[in-house]
């Protein structure tokens, strides 16, 4: 059977930061709440001119720079988002259009768990035979759906892309385990209403809609918290693995407390699990590429390593699986290049993967 190895990734960010402090003068709330209930110092916003389009490509472009490779390389583009520039086309037309090539391009609706859920479509193209490189990619902007008057859900979410590219080896390596699950039944307690198909019989023919995210918190959060846990335990049994073998838990970075209860009853030490939500806050389907990418450039993953990922959102779904990172024989290329800010962004090529 061929496995998907990840062989290039990158991320992007808006540059506009919006810091708890900036949120003081918008809402009545302090630092001193948002960083002791979700651990969220600051975050990035999109401004004029960033779309969901911009920030993937560029997420895109640098992961696949990463792997030595084009666009014209590429079999298939899966977007991971709830938050596409138009609904119709599809996000990943909208990527292909500034990046190039003629991969097949689709979205994939899961929210929160949308990059996982993309992450576990792409290795099956590969893993059955059909595709040899995939490009996956998670990309939200939240932000244009926050509603900046409501203090329960402005102060938690940014804006960002993350991209992996998969390609076909004979090595064990890639994605190992997958676990996807939803309750739909609470779709609910996350939604943004609006902007879809369906029209309400009591709001006429051009009903007012009002998009912006609603969310019951402390609903979300009691099933977040059950489901980072179980569903990552049951992604590590399924590698045939227990938490011993995991070298570094990348979650989705929602809330500091959620990821401390899933480690705890994991038990797994802080320095294996990789938390950066401090300066992103929660972006959605980019949260998990995003801490892939800074994790690697901090040097944390090796050839060989076990990482487990693990996400919820609104669905509410959720989705974990374990990845075993690098090719064995292949020259690690170099840690990624720190820029401007403290983002940290994907470096050149050194070594191409694809014929590995
Ligand atoms: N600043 C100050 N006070 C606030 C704020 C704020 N920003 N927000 C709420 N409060 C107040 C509330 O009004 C409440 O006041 P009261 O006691 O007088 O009624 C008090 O703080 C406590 O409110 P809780 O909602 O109980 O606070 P909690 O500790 O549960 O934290 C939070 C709220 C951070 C939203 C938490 O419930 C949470 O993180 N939930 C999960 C949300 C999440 O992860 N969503 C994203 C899912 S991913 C996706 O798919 C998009």
């Amino acid at each position: 059977m061929q496995h998907a190895a990840i062989t290039g990734w990158g991320m992007a960010v808006p540059d506009r930061v919006m810091t708890n402090a900036d949120l003081e003068r918008m809402v009545e709330t302090s630092d001193e709440w948002i960083f002791s209930r979700t651990g969220i110092r600051e975050r990035r916003v999109v401004g004029p001119g960033d779309s969901t389009t911009s920030l993937a490509s560029a997420a895109a472009r640098r992961a696949l720079e990463r792997a030595g490779l084009t666009a014209d390389d590429i079999d298939l583009i899966i977007v991971g988002t709830c938050t596409p520039d138009q609904f119709l086309v599809s996000q990943a037309c909208l990527v292909q259009a500034e990046i190039g090539g003629h991969a097949g391009a689709f979205d994939l609706g899961a929210a929160c768990s949308g990059f996982v859920y993309a992450l576990a479509t792409g290795s099956q193209f590969i893993e059955n035979g059909v595709f040899k490189r995939v490009l996956v990619i998670g990309a939200d902007t939240l932000t244009r759906f926050v509603d900046y008057t409501d203090r329960t859900t402005c102060i938690l979410f940014g804006d960002g892309a993350g991209a992996v590219v998969l390609e076909a080896t004979d090595q064990p390596r890639g994605l190992l385990s997958t676990v996807l699950g939803a309750n739909g039944a609470g779709h609910k307690h996350l939604y943004v209403p609006g902007w879809g198909a369906y029209v309400p019989e009591s709001a006429g023919i051009f009903p007012e809609y009002r998009p912006y995210l609603q969310m019951n918190g402390n609903e979300v959060f009691r099933f977040a918290v059950r489901v980072m846990g179980d569903a990552a335990a049951e992604a590590v049994t399924k590698a045939g693995l227990t938490f011993a073998d995991i070298d570094m838990m990348i979650p989705h970075q929602a809330n500091l407390r959620i990821i401390d209860a899933a480690a705890r009853r994991l038990g797994l030490p802080k320095e294996r699990v990789w938390v950066n939500l401090d300066r992103y806050g929660n972006t959605s389907a980019a949260s998990i590429p995003i801490a892939l990418c800074e994790a690697e450039a901090a040097g944390k993953l090796k050839e060989g390593d076990n990482l487990a990922f693990v996400a919820f959102g609104g669905g509410l779904a959720w989705a974990a699986g374990v990845v075993r990172w690098g090719i064995a024989g292949v020259t690690p290329k170099p840690p990624c290049e720190p820029v401007a800010n403290g983002v940290v962004h994907s470096g050149a090529a050194t070594a191409n993967l694809a014929g590995a």
